[in-house]
This record gives structure tokens, C-alpha cells and sequence, in this order.
């Protein structure tokens, strides 16, 4: 561990059953002795309250402790994560454990920071047994205080499902044909609130025991179930497990950026920790490609690059046995000497030992994207205009024209203060709260550029129809009215004509704008809707919104952003050829400038003076090479001025 630079060890994730053989038997002793090792090794603890994989025993004499599918299927224990998350025994024997665990390392010298469960939700995020049901009405309690106000929120009348006892009420298990929407998305928040009780349980025998000591969980990305906007408040620090997929490299590179910007956001700007990813393969995808040789080094600055403060693996020593022992791993089941990617594990450990100075540095960013858990829980549910529209897939077209541009970009709760960003941008926001839809109103009236995608401000938190006309809550700030929606067929395209001239196609969507004051900027070109309004630029008070009416194809979505962060006046983190990302982290000791070559060939990059923060060799202005998935960390002479953005002209995209 010394020899790959290792200074922090997250420890015992999965030991329950090591931990506590038996209901009143615990086993410490072997804990000790790591710590104390790792101590001794002047190696530092990230502790785990290894209450993520319950031990055989408790679910033997607890059965009911085990989680439920939705059409009734108890799971059964024998792999991981097996506890319903409303379970009370499966809470007090977490309790428990952490309870102890906590007063016998609290002084331990070795440790630094507590990592609760793992990966929350991972396997079973949601739980339909009659505990959980019990559960899920007690929050509805909570939630509408009385059964009338339910029945309004549920539009209950409707399939006459209108309930006259709390007992009635029950999770939206298998039914004949779509349950409730608004039960659904209810069951949802309530599910990532009962993993959040869980993680709270721990959490609060562990402020207690060492109120100085930093908690986290591992996120895991984008992952749905969970509503991290609401987790992030409960944690110290965030941290997040990222497995890219090597046979996919260019889509993995930006999805990690993406997740990486998420987390920095998550954490309100403040550094986080890439808490897990692999050496090179994993071994749950049906065939795991491994990392080309400087992938690994590549990713893990990206990491940095994008926020992270710390970098981990999982894992520390390839398994013999289990589930995983072909996942890779630091030290490998041969011999290590001759294995290329310890050199490579040794190398990433040592560099990150000469960027101590770039730590709690900050990565500023001027555009914000709109992003929230509900409304893509609502929005992906059945029974809408077209099941393909997709959350994600918006946001991405969204975020990689940035990201090709090196343009970094926040996340942003819809409710936000989005006053500090010059650009925001909002992907299908279908499910908008009244707080939300009024912030992002004022957000343009007080001058600020928005970019708004179709079937937004469609639905409020109970999901029901904001009626007025679509899309009633941005409508006056949009300048337009929906008339209705056309989706388009699994295939179909639809031609779309700047105004310029320029030729774009859209797919998924279109729908029938009316202008009301908005600009046109576009209009399809063919079908029903040929001549119609396809996007539209409004200026409301003292800033401007566009309307996107469909899924442009990449091209022309890259050039509507342009027009709209040139007007907003964005700048980009500079030039770099394309494959080559470029993030500025800001601090205290300076401002360093990340250049990470995705590419499998030699680049030259054009960059200022400065020093080389790896080598702490002096960089003159002049071009740059970067060897193929090289990196380069450039700590510059002086803070320079963003690139600015180039402009095309109004009607130009
Ligand atoms: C997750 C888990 C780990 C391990 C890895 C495998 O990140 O937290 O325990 O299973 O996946 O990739």
C-alpha cells in the first residue's frame, strides 16, 4: 500500500457477519489488528458500518426482516442488501452494530471518516411487504395530514379509487393494469426517504460518538431511485462510485464528467471523493473489457478535474472466492511485479501526492442545468404522450455539447438561487413545483438566459395537469402557448428550418406552438405541423428564454446552446482539440488547468505559462503535447481570462 501511495483505506464494508457472528457474539480483534496495521503504516481509515449485507443469522430468525417485490416474491438472503428498508429489525441490528463499532474505534487513531452502508439502494431500493406498507402510510400522514387531502393529491375519483381508511392504502404493488401515477411517484420519494431513515439511524450514532469525524455513503451517478438532492444534505462529505465501460470509452468519458459535475453539485461546490472505481475490469457487465494502459490514470484525474479531492479503488486485493473474484483489483491473484497496471496504480498514487495544494479548491462553472429526482420520477412513469422521452437522454443532449465546447456546468435543483450562473439550461423539466416555476420566471425577468426543452411545467409535485395551457407555469415567460403535442414514431424524424436556412432534424417529439410574443427561430419543415413554430427565443423582463419544441440532432443542439452561452456571454475553459477535455479548479494556492487526451493518439494543446503540477517542471506558452489518454495539470502563472466564447450571429444555429 505504501508503494501505490495509499493514505486512506475504507474498511470492513461487508464484514457484518465477521463482525457479529451471532446475536450477542462480537469479534473485533481481526478489525484491530488492520487498524492497527494501517496505523502503523501511517495509512488513515474510512470505517464502514458494514450494515449493507445483513448476516445469515438475522434473517433466519427474522424473516419478515427480508425485502418484497412488487408482485409479492420475497427476496431471499444469499447475496447482498437483502433488508426491507422499513424493517424496525433490521434498524436496531444496524443500530446495534454501529453502536459498538463506533465506541470501540471512536479514538482510534487511524480513523478519519465513517462510511455508512454502501451504495444505499443499489440492489433493493424500494420494498412492498406490509411493514413497508405500514410505513408508507405513516408518511403519508405526514405528508397530507388528513385522507381528504390524499384523495385530492391522488385524484382518487378517478377508477374509483377514492379510500375511506389509511388501511385501505398500500404501496402500488402488481396490479392489473398502471397503478395510481401519483401513488407511484409518493412510493418512490417515500422508498428513497425510508433508505435515507436507514442511513439517518447510522448516521446519528455516529455524530454522537465522534461529532468531528466526516460521514459519507457512496452515491452511484445518476441513479435513480434515490433523490441525492435530499441525501447530500445529510452527509459531510459526497462521494460517489463510477465504473466506466472501457469498450465504450468516448460515452463512459462523458458520463463521468457529467457524474462528476453532479457530485461537485451535490455537495453545493464543495470538493467529493471518487470513493470507488476499478483498476481495469469489472465483472458484472456479460463481457468486461479491461482499461487500455492510462485509461485508469486518465479517468482518476478526471475525477479530480471534476471536484474529487480523494480517489479510491475497489477494491485493494483481487478475491479469491465470492461473487467477485474476477473484478480487478489493486493487487491482482498473480504476481505483481509483472503486472502493467500496478505500475499504473503506483504512478496515479504518487502524482496524487504532489497535488496537496489543489485540495478544497473549487471548479467554477457559469451554467447551471436544471435537474430533479421527482420530475424524472414522474416523467418516466407509463401512460404518457410518448415513452421516449427519457430523463437522462435529455440531459446529455444538453450537457455534451458543453462538454465538447469545455464548458463546464452545475447541476441545479429546480428551487435553487440560480442568480450566480449566466446560462441555465432546463432539459424536460415535466414535473415543476410552484416555488421552481416561479424562481426560474424571476431567474429570466432579472436578466438571466434559459434554455427550456418541450413537455416542461407540465405536471405539479402530485403530478396533476397544471391546466391553463401547456406549458401553464412558463408560458408567459416562453411567449407561447402548446397547443398540443404530436410524438413522434419510434423512428420518425421531422425536418426543421432556421431561420438562416440552416437544416436540423428532430425525433422523439413534436408539438403545435402558438407564438405569443416569442421569436421563431426554427420551423418544421414537413408534416402536419410543417410551418409551425419548432423553436423560439422570448425576451421576458430583462433576459431571454428559448423553447426547444422537439430532440434536435446533436449538430443543430450544439449550435442553439452556442447562440444562447455567446449572448449569455459564457466563456469556455479554452481551446483544446476535440477529445481533449478541459477543467479549471480555482483555489487558494492558484488557479490549475486539467487537460485529459481521451484520445488513443498525441495531441497539442495550446496553452499559457505556467507549471507542470505532476512534474514541477516549468511550462512555456506555446503548444503542449499530451500523450495518448496523457494528462496534463497545469498550475498557471496567472488566472487567465476564460476563452470567450465564439458567436455565429442571430438565426444562425
Ligand atoms: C459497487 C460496490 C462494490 C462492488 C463494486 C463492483 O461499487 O460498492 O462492493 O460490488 O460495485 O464493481
Amino acid at each position: 500500500m505504501r508503494e501505490a501511495g495509499v493514505n486512506l483505506v475504507n474498511l470492513g464494508i461487508f464484514s457484518w457477519s465477521r463482525l457479529q457472528p451471532g446475536p450477542d457474539e462480537f469479534d473485533f480483534e481481526w478489525l484491530d489488528r488492520v487498524m492497527d496495521l494501517l496505523n502503523e503504516g501511517g495509512i488513515k481509515v474510512d470505517l464502514a458500518t458494514a450494515t449493507a449485507s445483513p448476516p445469515p443469522w438475522l434473517s433466519h430468525q427474522h424473516p419478515e426482516m427480508l425485502p418484497v417485490l412488487a408482485d409479492g416474491v420475497r427476496l431471499w438472503p444469499g447475496a447482498r442488501q437483502h433488508y426491507c428498508p422499513s424493517s424496525p429489525v433490521y434498524r436496531d441490528a444496524a443500530r446495534n452494530l454501529v453502536e459498538r463499532l463506533s465506541a470501540r474505534y471512536k479514538d482510534h487513531p487511524a480513523l478519519v471518516m465513517w462510511h455508512v452502508g454502501n451504495e444505499y439502494g443499489c440492489h433493493v431500493a424500494a420494498c412492498y411487504c406490509d411493514v413497508s406498507a405500514r410505513d408508507f402510510r405513516a408518511w403519508l400522514r405526514d405528508r397530507y395530514g388528513s385522507l381528504e387531502g390524499l384523495n385530492r393529491a391522488w385524484g382518487t375519483d378517478f377508477w374509483s379509487q377514492r379510500y375511506s381508511d389509511w388501511e385501505e392504502i398500500l404501496p402500488p404493488r402488481q396490479a392489473p393494469t398502471w397503478p395510481n401515477p401519483s401513488q407511484c411517484l409518493d412510493f418512490l420519494r417515500f422508498s428513497s426517504d425510508a433508505l435515507l431513515a436507514c442511513y439517518e439511524v447510522e448516521r446519528a450514532v455516529l455524530a454522537k460518538a465522534t461529532p468531528g469525524v466526516p460521514i459519507t455513503t457512496n452515491f452511484m451517478r445518476f441513479f435513480k431511485p434515490l433523490d441525492y438532492w435530499k441525501w447530500a444534505a445529510h452527509e459531510d462529505i459526497v462521494s460517489d462510485d463510477v465504473y466506466q465501460d472501457p469498450s465504450e470509452p468516448e460515452a463512459s468519458s462523458l458520463d463521468a464528467a457529467m457524474a462528476g459535475d453532479l457530485m461537485r453539485s451535490l455537495g453545493q461546490g464543495r470538493p467529493w471523493i471518487l470513493m470507488e472505481q476499478t483498476t481495469s475490469r469489472v465483472n458484472w457487465r456479460p463481457v468486461n473489457v479491461p482499461k487500455s494502459p492510462g485509461q485508469m490514470r486518465l479517468w482518476s484525474f478526471q475525477a479530480v478535474a471534476r471536484g474529487a479531492d480523494g480517489v479510491l479503488f475497489f477494491q485493494w486485493r483481487q478475491s479469491r472466492s465470492g461473487a467477485e473474484k474476477f473484478h480487478s483489483a489493486m493487487v491482482p491473484h498473480g504476481p505483481i511485479e509483472s503486472w502493467p497496471t500496478w505500475r499504473e496504480v503506483v504512478q496515479v498514487g504518487s502524482e496524487l501526492g504532489r497535488l496537496d495544494a489543489l485540495c478544497g479548491s473549487r471548479v467554477p462553472a457559469e451554467v447551471a442545468i436544471v435537474f430533479d429526482w421527482e420530475s424524472w420520477w414522474a416523467l418516466e412513469q407509463p401512460s404518457k404522450p410518448s415513452a421516449n422521452v427519457r430523463a437522462l437522454e435529455q440531459v446529455q443532449a444538453y450537457y455534451a455539447p458543453l462538454y465538447r465546447a469545455n464548458i463546464t456546468a452545475d447541476f441545479a435543483h429546480p428551487e435553487a438561487d440560480l442568480k450566480a450562473y449566466k446560462l441555465v439550461l432546463v432539459p424536460n423539466l415535466y414535473l415543476v413545483s410552484d416555488a421552481a416555476a416561479a424562481g426560474l420566471t424571476a431567474y429570466v425577468s432579472g436578466g438571466g438566459r434559459l434554455v427550456m426543452s418541450y413537455f416542461s411545467g407540465i405536471v405539479d409535485p402530485a403530478d396533476q395537469i397544471r391546466l391553463g395551457g401547456y406549458p401553464a407555469p412558463f408560458a408567459e415567460m416562453l411567449g407561447l402557448r402548446v397547443e398540443d403535442f404530436a410524438p413522434l414514431a419510434e423512428a420518425e424524424t421531422v425536418p426543421v428550418r432556421f431561420g438562416g436556412g440552416q437544416r436540423a432534424t428532430g425525433r422523439t417529439w413534436s408539438e403545435l406552438i402558438r407564438p405569443a410574443g416569442a421569436e421563431v427561430l426554427a420551423r418544421f419543415d414537413d408534416g402536419d405541423l410543417e410551418a409551425e413554430p419548432a423553436v423560439t427565443r422570448h425576451e421576458f423582463g430583462r433576459g431571454a428564454a428559448y423553447y426547444i419544441g422537439t430532440t434536435l440532432d446533436s449538430i443543430a443542439m450544439g449550435a442553439l446552446l452556442e447562440k444562447a452561452w455567446t449572448e449569455a456571454g459564457v466563456a469556455t475553459v479554452g481551446d483544446a482539440p476535440s477529445g481533449v477535455e478541459a477543467v479549471r479548479r480555482n483555489g487558494a494556492a492558484g488557479s490549475y488547468l486539467f487537460l485529459l487526451n481521451h484520445r488513443d493518439a498525441e495531441v497539442e494543446v495550446e496553452v499559457g505559462p505556467g507549471v507542470d503540477a505532476l512534474t514541477g517542471e516549468r511550462i512555456a506558452a506555446g503548444r503542449l503535447r499530451i500523450a495518448d489518454y496523457g494528462v496534463a495539470i497545469i498550475k498557471e502563472d496567472s488566472l487567465p481570462r476564460q476563452a470567450a466564447s465564439r458567436g455565429r450571429g442571430p438565426d444562425q444555429p
